[in-house]
């Protein structure tokens, strides 16, 4: 049975994944509109996967005899300068999220609630990597600055990343599959 303070702590890591899902799609939606397919491909994919990842919690809380907490939904920031602005800000965001999965692992130590930290690790991990790619994405697009060959490159690129973590859910069951 999971803990009152554990499973309000989880319950707001859910609205935070939900929420990542809902800037990501509307960062997707701009780069749709503005001549960047691949980008677009991109963070419509993480758009599924933060969804995944607010899933998992909530299967989570339900599966330990808790109460998830499906949260209103809040509007993103739908205006965006560039597509480094997106990716800034996309960085910037997997940072905020980094550190509240870190400050939730910490309530669960303070509440001894050995079984939620190790659920956890998953998240943990998953963190490194996405600010890891991220911040390669972004020097990238820091680097064709405003040159639009170097955007039209980068654009392909992400449409292939894009592509290949598709196939890689698919094969794997996803190590994003829900469970
Ligand atoms: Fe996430
Ligand atoms: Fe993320």
């Amino acid at each position: 049975m999971i803990g009152k303070i554990v499973e309000k702590a989880v319950n707001e890591q859910v609205k935070k994944e939900e929420h990542s899902s809902r800037l990501y799609l509307a960062m997707a939606s701009w780069a749709e509109q503005h001549g960047y397919p691949g980008a677009a491909d991109w963070l419509y994919v993480q758009t599924e996967e933060e969804r995944i990842h607010m899933l998992k919690l909530v299967h989570y809380i339900n599966d330990r005899g808790g109460k998830a907490i499906i949260p209103a939904l809040e509007a993103p920031a739908g205006t965006y300068k560039t597509l480094l602005d997106i990716f800034q800000q996309v960085l910037k965001h997997e940072e905020f999220i980094s550190a509240s999965i870190n400050e939730l692992y910490a309530v669960c130590i303070k509440e001894k609630d050995y079984t939620t930290a190790n659920y956890l690790q998953w998240y943990i991990t998953e963190q490194i990597e996405e600010e890891s790619t991220v911040r390669s994405i972004l020097d990238q697009i820091s680097l064709a600055g405003t040159h639009q060959g170097g955007l039209f490159m980068m654009d392909k690129e992400l449409a292939a990343k894009a592509k290949a973590k598709r196939a890689a859910a698919v094969q794997g069951g996803g190590a994003n599959a829900v469970t």
